[in-house]
């Protein structure tokens, strides 16, 4: 046994050789940020301040440049020493602890040709609290789940989504084409560690690709009903036009919001498209090419998170103000459970 002790805390918890840092921690009840327990959304992940760790597998949602600054992800980590970890979080998320709760389905509209918005209607007196960014899963019958992460602020009645209608997605087809009206589904939340970080000073820069907008939405919301504290810029990189289905309510953010700028980045545009195009990360590296100094919020695809990662930290930020959700596709898909 090792004991694991959490930097700026007064609890610590033992950890067996056989299982992992998160295993370890919940067992023994401690409130620890995780997602999808197998290496691939990086809630979980800590950097790790003492002490020496074996990683199950190499760990896939970490870049060298994070495991180079002493990230590990807690729920592939197993201890070989005692271990300082600097969990980095605030004594709010602690205290939202995931739970399981029926939701019904209180309306679905198409946001554009391939994204359709769903709006949940939590049970009635029951409450809900999350931090904008995070996310839930869907439980389906089959014991299967799906992520899909709240697209509004807080409201203590509805979660808003937005779900991409991927090709062979079986959740977001289900939803679309046979979903009863009126169903009621069985979610799990709130998970996950993307959110914004109040207490930071520094000007934020977000990034989203294609439905990776619901978190950053989530957060612009919840940042411009009490104003903005800090200068933000959001680039949202999509295929086409077509595909920008916020972008109204974007521009008319802008126009309220002197500290908000928005940049949309299409990697595939018409020819007259006079606005950013290419990779959505070179788009905010052409107008940042330094990063020191800034603070960086970015979900959507894998490969779009894996790249702005390693950019990002070349262009000198620090590992410490990079937060993201990667969408991964659903648990089951993942190597290490097949
Ligand atoms: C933290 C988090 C938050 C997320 N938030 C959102 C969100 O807000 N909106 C959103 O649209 N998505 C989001 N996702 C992604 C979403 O959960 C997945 O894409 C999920 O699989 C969709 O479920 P589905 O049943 O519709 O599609 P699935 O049946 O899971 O299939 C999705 C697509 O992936 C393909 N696919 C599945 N597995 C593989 C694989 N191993 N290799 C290659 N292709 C594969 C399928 O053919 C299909 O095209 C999020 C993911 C995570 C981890
Ligand atoms: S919970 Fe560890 S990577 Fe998802």
């Amino acid at each position: 046994m090792h004991q694991v002790y959490l930097a700026g805390r007064d609890n610590s918890f033992a950890a067996g050789a056989e299982e992992t840092v998160l295993e370890a921690g919940l067992r023994q009840h401690l409130t620890l940020p995780f997602g999808c327990k197998s290496g691939g959304c990086a809630s979980c992940r800590v950097r790790l301040l003492q002490g020496e760790v074996q990683h199950r597998l190499p760990p896939p949602a970490l870049s060298q440049a994070e495991l180079d600054a002493g990230y590990i992800l807690m729920c592939l980590a197993e201890a070989r020493s005692d271990l300082v970890l600097d969990l980095h979080q605030p004594a709010r998320l602690e205290r939202l602890r995931p739970r399981q709760l029926p939701v019904r389905a209180q309306a679905r509209m198409p946001l554009s040709h391939d994204v359709i918005g769903l709006t949940l209607k939590l049970p009635r007196g029951e409450r809900f609290d999350y931090m904008p960014g995070q996310y839930l899963d869907f439980l389906l019958e089959d014991g299967k789940r799906r992520s899909f992460s709240i697209a509004n602020a807080p409201n203590g009645e509805t979660l808003e989504l937005h779900l991409r209608i991927a090709p062979g997605g079986r959740f977001a087809h289900w939803v679309r084409d046979q979903m009863p009206e009126r169903a009621i589904l069985r979610i799990e939340g709130p998970l996950g560690a993307f959110y914004l970080r109040e207490d930071s000073p520094r000007p934020m820069l977000l990034m989203a690709g294609g439905t990776g907008m619901a978190p950053i939405k989530a957060m612009l919301e919840s940042q411009l009903a009490r104003g903005l504290q800090r200068p933000a810029h959001l680039f949202w990189g999509v295929r086409s036009r077509e595909d920008l289905y916020l972008d109204a309510q974007l521009q008319q953010w802008t126009q309220k919001h002197a500290g908000l700028r928005y940049t949309p980045v299409l990697s595939d545009p018409d020819a007259d498209w006079q606005g950013e195009r290419g990779f959505v990360h070179e788009a905010l590296l052409r107008a940042y090419p330094r990063l020191d100094g800034h603070e960086i919020y970015m979900s959507g695809p894998p490969v779009m998170v894996r790249s702005g990662k390693d950019a990002f930290i070349a262009a000198g930020l620090d590992a410490d103000h990079l937060f993201y959700d990667s969408f991964d596709y659903a648990f089951e898909t993942w190597p290490a459970n097949n």
